[in-house]
């Protein structure tokens, strides 16, 4: 209601979820994959393995440029898009744990000048003083996980958080811990799944047969552990949040199905390069970090569906509304939105009086206030595609939108507004998707009325 909303024509929750997919499929890797630096220089230079450490930095290079070229400019690409797609999402976050991000920039700080000094220092430093370095790197790349862990977390349980507002209740919530243990394996496994691109350009089939052998050996047991670990996460979060991704369009549940199919995938291909590791093609390795990225990105899905309607938990919904009102805050709570209404509410808007002449228009912004944080009207998640499916016209529509937290076990928050802005916001709807009165009473025959019993 504070601020402007950003019209992504395809989807504001799509766009996100594309950036932030891409950047956790690189953050992990950079923190799994320095440990997987400083234990294999360790190892070659044991068994004194001039080829081992020749391709390790070449690795090196590979691994600097993926993490922190890139998964810097994705983790600004993050800021960058949920600043502008959830203001108040991301205002509290950084409210709430405002030293957490500041411990976090000085990790990441200590950690992109350990990468760099261990790039460079391959030929220059001592090479106890080189893995060091490494150790320094990988030790400011875990602490970055064990912090940002925290904060992802507690938008999914919230915990205590929400009775005493106490740092730590919030941070320590229910799901740190298997989300932590959840995401480390991730972290060990990409290790192993990116080392397999850089060993599959090797000329010596012997040099790249002991690289794949020694990439498996992160991959496989890290996979192996991993549905337990899932299975920890789930049983950790509260039942009536788990209970929203059950009914007749349930997106979590797909892609819990999706990610298990995914793993299950990447697996196997990762055992199948077993089979002749010194002849392993780019392209093979790739198809493994393809299978690892949708089955991370099904993961990312399922945690970002069941945690709606809220975007923190049973705190702020995801269209900017908090669950309760928070004194002094300058948001509004869905309560106060609705005695108030959400043309006298949000502070975007044009036109703040309903017509006859308007109705429609003034139902569009309404729509984009409070509606468009998870839906689009005809792209992702796009309301034509519903109502198309219903077949409501606009009386039923606006029945329907008394309603909203009903549906789907509740992953939407309820209409916040007065009675004539909903009348407005089903005049919008009507005009996405027609539907005559007729069309409309055919259609109902036959099928259950809208109940709080739901699943219909
Ligand atoms: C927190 C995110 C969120 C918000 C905010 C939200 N919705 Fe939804 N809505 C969903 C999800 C998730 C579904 C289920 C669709 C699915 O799983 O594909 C849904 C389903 C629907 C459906 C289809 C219902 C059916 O069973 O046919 C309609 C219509 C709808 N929403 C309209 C709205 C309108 C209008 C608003 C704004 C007042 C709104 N939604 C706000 C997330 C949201």
């Amino acid at each position: 209601m504070n601020y402007p909303v950003w019209d992504v024509s395809f989807g504001a929750g799509l766009l996100i979820a594309l950036v932030a997919i891409t950047h956790v499929f690189v953050s992990h890797f950079a923190v799994g994959g320095g440990l997987f630096l400083v234990l294999t220089e360790r190892k070659a230079r044991r068994n004194h393995d001039p080829a081992l450490l020749g391709w390790l930095k070449t690795h090196t290079k590979f691994f600097v440029l993926v993490t922190v070229v890139f998964g810097a400019i994705s983790g600004v690409g993050i800021w960058f898009t949920i600043g502008l797609i959830s203001p108040m999402a991301t205002a509290n976050l950084i409210h709430i744990f405002v030293w957490g991000w500041a411990i976090e920039w000085v990790f990441f700080f200590i950690e992109i000048t350990a990468a760099l000094l261990y790039l460079y220092g391959w030929d220059k430093l001592e090479p106890a003083l080189h893995a060091w370095f490494g150790w320094i790197y990988f030790i400011a790349a875990y602490a970055s996980l064990v912090i940002i862990n925290g904060i992802i977390t507690f938008m999914l349980t919230s915990g205590t958080w929400t009775r005493n507002h106490e740092f730590w209740r919030g941070f320590f919530n229910p799901t740190y811990f298997p989300s932590l243990a959840f995401r480390t394996a991730i972290a060990l496994a990409l290790a192993g799944i990116y080392a397999l691109i850089t060993a599959s350009v090797q000329k010596d089939p012997i040099l790249k047969a002991r690289i794949v052998r020694w990439s498996t050996w992160w991959i496989v047991p890290s996979l192996a552990v991993l549905p337990a670990f899932g299975w920890w996460y789930i049983r950790r979060i509260p039942a009536d949040v788990w209970a929203a991704t059950h009914g007749p369009m349930p997106t979590a549940t797909h892609y819990a199905l999706f990610a298990a199919i995914l793993l299950a995938v990447t697996f196997t291909l990762a055992l199948l390069t077993l089979v002749r590791p010194g002849r392993m093609h780019l392209a093979f390795s790739l198809l493994v970090a393809l299978a690892a990225f949708g089955a991370m990105g099904s993961f990312e899905f399922v945690r970002e569906s069941i945690r709606k309607p809220f975007v923190i938990g049973s705190y702020l919904y995801a269209n900017s509304l908090y669950f309760a009102p928070i004194p002094g805050d300058g948001g509004f709570s869905a309560d106060e939105v609705t005695s108030a209404g959400v043309l006298q509410s949000a502070k975007w808007i044009q036109v703040r009086d309903i017509t006859p002449a308007n109705q429609a228009a003034v139902g569009r912004e309404i729509f984009r206030v409070e509606c468009q944080s998870c839906h689009t009207a005809n792209a992702y998640r796009g309301v034509k595609h519903y109502l198309q499916l219903r077949q409501w016209d606009q009386s039923k529509i606006q029945a329907m939108l008394g309603g909203l937290e009903f549906m789907h076990n509740g992953v939407m928050p309820a209409f916040a507004g007065t009675d004539p802005e909903r009348a407005a916001l089903a005049a919008y709807l009507a005009t996405i998707q027609p539907v005559s009165a007729q069309a409309s009473a055919a259609a109902a025959d036959g099928r259950p009325a809208l109940t709080a019993a739901n699943n219909w």
